[in-house]
This record gives C-alpha cells, sequence and structure tokens, in this order.
C-alpha cells in the first residue's frame, strides 16, 4: 500500500474509464458506499473490501433523497479533506465523490420500489421515504461502478437487509457483504451522526448499548422475549432517552423471529436531538 492519495472521480464517465483499467489488468473491484464523515467504522469497511477485492472505491455523497425535509441533509457533517487524508495509505485506490446534478439530473424520474425488510415496522416507520432513497442510491452506484464486491457496516442492519433484498431481486452482478459495528470503548456503535451528541448525552449514549445487551442475555438465557423487552424500554426511558423501538426480529429477512433461526435485537431512541440507532445479535 502506498501513501499516494486516492484518484478522485466526479462523473460517470471518469469513474467508469477508472474502473475499466483495472478490469483490463483482470482486477476485483469493491465498492465501500459512504456519506463521507469518516470514522473509525468506515475505515474497516474499506479493510474488509480488500479481504474481497484488488481496487477499492469508495463513494462520498450526501445523498438528499434519503432525508425527510424536517431531517438533517443541510447540517450533515461534510468534511471531504478530512476524509481524503484518512482514505490515504489505507489501499483506497479512488474516491468517488459525485455532485447532486451528476446523480439526479433535473428531468431524473425513476426510483426504486421497495417492501420486505425496508418495510418491517423498524426505521421505516419514522422514516417512510428513507429507505427508497437508499435503495435508488445505491442501485445506481452499483451500476455506475459495477462492482464484484459492495461493503455496508451492520450498524444500519435494516439497510443491509434491504440492499441485499434488492440486489437478489434486480439480479445485480454484485456480492453485498455486511461489517460487524465497529464501536467506541464504551460500547457504543460509531456513527457519523455521534458529533451531534452534548458532552452530557455521550456520556449517557453508551447505556443503549448496555440495556440491549442484558436483554439479549435474559432472552439466551430462556426468559419471555415480550416481557423482557417491555423492561428493557421502560429501562431505556429511565436513562434519559426517547425510546422509539427496540425490537426482536429474524436477522435475515426482519420478520417475526422463528424458530432455529438467527435472531437480532434491534433498537433506536432519540437522546437530544440525536436519533441513535443499534443492534446486536441474539444467540
Ligand atoms: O449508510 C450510508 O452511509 C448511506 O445510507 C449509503 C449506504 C451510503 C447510501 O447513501
Amino acid at each position: 500500500m502506498t501513501d499516494i492519495a486516492p484518484a478522485i472521480a466526479r462523473t460517470v464517465p471518469d469513474l467508469r474509464a477508472l474502473v475499466a483499467s483495472w478490469r483490463a489488468e483482470g482486477k476485483r473491484v469493491g465498492l465501500v458506499p459512504t456519506m463521507g464523515a469518516l470514522h473509525a467504522g468506515h475505515i474497516s469497511l474499506v479493510e474488509i473490501a480488500r479481504r474481497h477485492a484488488d481496487r477499492i472505491i469508495v463513494s462520498i455523497f450526501v445523498n438528499p433523497t434519503q432525508f425527510a425535509p424536517t431531517e438533517d441533509f443541510s447540517k450533515y457533517p461534510r468534511t471531504f479533506e478530512a476524509d481524503l487524508a484518512k482514505l490515504t495509505g489505507i489501499g483506497t485506490d479512488a474516491v468517488y465523490a459525485p455532485t447532486v446534478e451528476v446523480m439526479y439530473p433535473p428531468d431524473a424520474a425513476t426510483t426504486v420500489s421497495l417492501k420486505g425488510p425496508a418495510t418491517a415496522g423498524l426505521e421505516d416507520i419514522a422514516r417512510p421515504f428513507h429507505f427508497a432513497g437508499v435503495a435508488t442510491i445505491v442501485a445506481k452506484l452499483f451500476t455506475q461502478s459495477a462492482p464484484d464486491v459492495a461493503v455496508f457496516g451492520e450498524k444500519d442492519f435494516q439497510q443491509l437487509a434491504v440492499i441485499r433484498r434488492m440486489a437478489a431481486d434486480l439480479d445485480l452482478p454484485v456480492e453485498v457483504i455486511g461489517a460487524p459495528t465497529v464501536r467506541e470503548a464504551d460500547g457504543l456503535a460509531m456513527s457519523s451522526r455521534n458529533v451531534y451528541l452534548s458532552a452530557e448525552n455521550r456520556a449517557k449514549a453508551p447505556e443503549l448499548h448496555r440495556i440491549m445487551q442484558a436483554a439479549s442475555s435474559g432472552i439466551v438465557a430462556g426468559e419471555a422475549p415480550e416481557s423482557t423487552l417491555a423492561r428493557a424500554r421502560k429501562a431505556i426511558a429511565a436513562a434519559g432517552f426517547t425510546p422509539d423501538y427496540l425490537e426482536l426480529r429474524d436477522a435475515a429477512d426482519l420478520g417475526e423471529p422463528r424458530i432455529g433461526r438467527p435472531r437480532r435485537l434491534l433498537a433506536a431512541a432519540t437522546l437530544g436531538t440525536t436519533r441513535l440507532l443499534d443492534n446486536i445479535a441474539v444467540d
């Protein structure tokens, strides 16, 4: 690996020319889609992508269509130069940073329509248009870069399930790889939005993960899930969060848990003005 900064592509033809040159050399291509504001969790996605591909593209695009008008699109952290520095020397070959006009020309009129995990009654309740925006932009990133593999964090577990389903349903020739959540030393799942937390709320934030772990242990030990989850929801509220959901689901399709299949505990809760998401395996 060199210390040379990644090539920067800003248009679809530039990106395709780069990918074509790698393909001509017989290289496998990996894609790590991001919205920038990179942290150690994103860096781990690049490291995982490198195990599966010879050339790595990191896309940086804050996708307007996955934010509701009431959400934080305009204040979402944009740190392009710092992101580029973080991607240098870790085996990123190209950064794809298109403009909104490249991704959404004025006459664009097509979106991906979703059911299945996208309508599981989790994030989609609070953010009804979010996954259509995510799936549309990810489908475009896939067709623009034509990667062999693409890596997404398990931190956004419903997003990962939606993208897997979409890639399978649309026969997109890309292997979707899920990467384990990277956590701060105190257990808080890394997220670009953690910068919004006040010092006081940053200290409280890991409590969500601790409560989830306790609930998971109880369920694994044989407690009835419904009463354990009800207790955990109360504990989340008592710790100062506004709980949104805490649900036990089938880990593959996010439907109701089924005997003999992996289960996942998923939560969202607001602390101050920051919405925190987390999920853990229950096994
Ligand atoms: O997880 C994210 O950062 C975004 O939802 C993604 C996958 C890059 C699509 O904009």
